[in-house]
């Protein structure tokens, strides 16, 4: 995998024609293209069809949570896009073996949430889970889902080489919260930079605004791959 195969761009805009213009300034200069809730309630999924027809790697980030059945039918109908990537949340197996079943035998990659990372143990507690930190519950999920047939997991960077240990080298790290030196922090709070995130055993990292809101959004991406690389 080359440095920039690695870089997953967030299309967090509010209109598809501004997210269209962005994934065609960054076109074969990044891996993947990510779509999330904003753009999906936008017109985002006719964009993930367009991009996925012009040979692009797009990730759908829907984080499905819902019963057995509506989640092999949801995840079913995601893999007729041509879409990459899909993330379910990875509360529970029925969850993740409707999703594996939904996806049959496509290419679509299946990506488990493991613990929201704006999440600390006081709100867990307030869910009802009471005496496991983030790290233990995100490591104890992400290998629920890997023995679910799931082909990796969302995590921070600060728990990739924590869950790297568990999940072995085949499984998948994806890591949001990454933030070049010098770059705003924005509302992220447990940031790493894109080197650091790869050493602690990252294989995609997902970045939006560092690149999105640059002034030259093709220069952030040269950058961030020349800092991969050294
Ligand atoms: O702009 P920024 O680089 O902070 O964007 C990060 C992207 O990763 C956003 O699309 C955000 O929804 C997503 N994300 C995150 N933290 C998580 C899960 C997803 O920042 N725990």
């Amino acid at each position: 995998m080359t440095p920039t195969d690695r870089i997953i761009v967030a299309l967090d805009f509010p209109s598809i024609e501004e997210a269209r213009d962005m994934a065609k300034q960054l076109r074969g200069r990044v891996g993947v293209f990510k779509i999330g809730m904003e753009l999906v309630y936008s017109g985002g999924l006719e964009l993930a069809r367009e991009l996925a027809g012009q040979g692009e790697k797009v990730f759908l980030d829907l984080k499905l949570l819902d019963i057995g059945h509506t989640v092999m039918s949801a995840t079913k109908a995601v893999s007729r896009l041509g879409v990459s990537f899909l993330t379910v949340h990875a509360v529970d197996e029925k969850t993740l073996l409707a999703a594996v079943e939904g996806r049959g035998d496509t290419a679509l990659k299946l990506l488990g949430v493991t613990v929201m990372t704006n999440l600390d143990a006081k709100d867990l507690e307030q869910q009802g889970i009471a005496g496991l930190s983030p790290r233990d519950l995100a490591q104890k999920r992400a290998v629920m889902a890997a023995n679910c047939g799931f082909d990796g997991v969302i995590t921070s960077g600060h728990e990739a080489a924590f869950i790297r240990q568990s999940l072995g080298a085949q499984k998948l790290i994806i890591t949001p919260g990454i933030r070049p030196a010098g770059a705003d922090i924005d509302d992220q709070s447990r940031v790493m930079s894109p080197a650091q995130a790869v050493d602690a055993g990252a294989d995609y990292l997902v970045i939006g605004r560092p690149i999105t809101q640059a002034e030259d959004p093709v220069k952030a991406v040269e950058m961030i791959a020349r800092e991969l690389a050294s």
